[in-house]
């Protein structure tokens, strides 16, 4: 699909027909769609030290996975082959992150939707050498969600994801713990880490290739979730939270099931929504996450696809069990969300988003590690607008912060972003205000990021740096 045609969609296609349709023009052998279960990431237990804190080991590896039938394609993951575990913790735990590099190049861990000094993130502006293990020490302080991890080194952070280094970071607080909601990890509260990658005639991830991977970001014609090609889960006949993470390097999904389904949006990136949100397609861009719930009690011995229809597509088979179904009403309220409530004359900051043959930039300014591009205040609510004045949409995502989304092109936002992100989708010609407030500071040698989302971008130059100081 072109990236024009983005606005224009509406069309549904029959996903039957493109069911492995890609893969003859590889000379690779598949496995049939849907034949292979979900992985589920598991969660990585701490060890306690006597303090409380909550002492996680995480080593960034090289692996070996047979995505497609005999190839045995090299990747990279985080204590396991691809991708990483799922980190679980509690707000107010205070943790202690020790991060091995194992691999034979540079790299780095970002918290990405943790609210955290510089100093305790990992940006382009620190690196872990090969054999070095990077230790940092902070507390959560802030609401339940679902953030994640994956690399942050200059101007490798595509090249790094690709191959696999990403990982869940679950937060949890009083919301989450007493709504009730699905909360069975894996069970009926399903994370489903979204992905698409290209491989060549050998079943190798093939990375950026062109100048037009750079410019359109790299997408792939195999889609993954939780790693898996082409996957199926089987649940019960009752409502199935799925926990949606956009992991891939630049493509925007708008996800539906196959029967047109209504679903409900709990929850965006940073926290949950004040009220669940009824939807039938849900538009998410790398980075983003959302949180939904879908009843299937109807579907007792049958089957259900879960889907893209931007890429026109089933990426999940989802079986529900011929067992007694079971009704359940959905919390009418979930969270109130008090921040960014009565914002009065605050500082405006602009960033427009700029994009020619070549050459990717922010305010006109590609990113340039020595040069610090905004000084923000600590604790003071700005206001930040940012412009996309192309065609191509863009995910902005900022670090250190959840933001509020105030309007899109002055108009109200939609309903299903009413509560705190990281990341914002900017389709082409819009401008969205946030509203934002930084309560942590970074430093000169530390700074935060702001920056697109699409990888390739990133990794060109639509990134700055910022520091937060009082
Ligand atoms: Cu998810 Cu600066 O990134
Ligand atoms: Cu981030
Ligand atoms: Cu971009």
């Amino acid at each position: 699909m072109k990236r024009r045609d983005f606005v224009k969609l509406g069309l549904i296609t029959s996903w039957s027909t493109f069911l492995n349709a890609d893969n003859t023009k590889q000379k690779i052998s598949v496995f049939p769609s849907f034949s292979k279960p979900l992985a589920i990431p598991p969660i990585l237990k701490p060890k306690l030290l006597k303090d409380g804190t909550k002492e996680y080991n995480l080593n960034v590896q090289e692996g070996i996975v047979e995505f497609l039938n005999g190839s045995k394609t090299k990747t990279y993951g985080v204590n396991i082959d691809f991708l990483g575990p799922t980190i679980r913790v509690n707000k107010n735990d205070t943790l202690k992150m020790n991060v091995k590099n194992s691999l034979k190049e540079e790299t780095v861990i970002h918290w990405h939707g943790l609210k955290v000094l510089g100093k305790n993130d990992g940006g382009p502006n620190r690196s872990i050498h090969p054999n070095d293990t990077w230790t940092t020490k902070f507390q959560i302080n802030q609401r339940s969600s679902m953030c994640w991890y994956h690399p942050h080194t200059h101007e490798k952070t595509g090249e790094q994801v690709f191959k696999g280094i990403s990982g869940l970071f679950i937060i949890d607080d009083e919301d989450s713990l007493n709504l009730d909601i699905p909360k069975n990890y894996g069970i009926d509260d399903i994370p489903l880490v979204v992905q698409d990658r290209r491989f060549d005639t050998q079943g190798q991830f093939l990375y950026k290739q062109s100048m037009h991977d750079t410019m359109m970001g790299v997408t792939g014609n195999f889609s993954l979730i939780n790693g898996i090609v082409d996957p199926y889960v089987k649940v019960s006949a009752k409502n199935i939270r799925f926990r949606i993470l956009n992991g891939s390097n630049a493509r925007i999904y708008r996800f539906m099931f196959n029967d047109k389904r209504a679903f409900y949006q709990i929850a965006g990136d940073s926290s949950f929504l004040p009220k669940p949100v009824k939807m039938t397609t849900l538009l998410l861009s790398p980075g983003e996450r959302a949180e939904i719930l879908v009843d299937l009690s109807d579907l007792a011995g049958k089957g259900i696809l879960f889907g893209d229809e931007l890429g026109g597509k089933p990426l999940l088979k989802i079986f529900v069990k011929d067992e007694k179904s079971q009704k359940y009403e959905i919390p009418k309220k979930l969270t109130t969300i008090n921040e960014y409530k009565n914002i009065i004359e605050s500082n405006v900051r602009e960033f427009e988003l700029n994009i020619r043959p070549g050459w990717l930039a922010i305010n006109g300014k590609q990113m340039d590690m020595k040069r610090i591009d905004e000084v923000v205040p600590l604790g003071k609510t700005e206001i930040w607008r940012i412009k996309n004045p192309q065609r191509m949409p863009h995910p902005f995502h900022i670090h250190g912060c959840s933001f509020k989304i105030i309007s899109r092109n002055g108009n109200k936002p939609y309903l299903n972003e009413s509560g705190l992100k990281d990341t914002v989708l900017l389709l082409s010609n819009e401008t969205v205000d946030i509203a934002i407030k930084f309560e942590y500071e970074s430093t000169k040698k530390y700074p935060y990021m702001y920056h697109c989302h699409i990888l390739e971008h990133e990794d060109a130059g639509m990134m700055g740096q910022f520091i937060v100081k009082k």
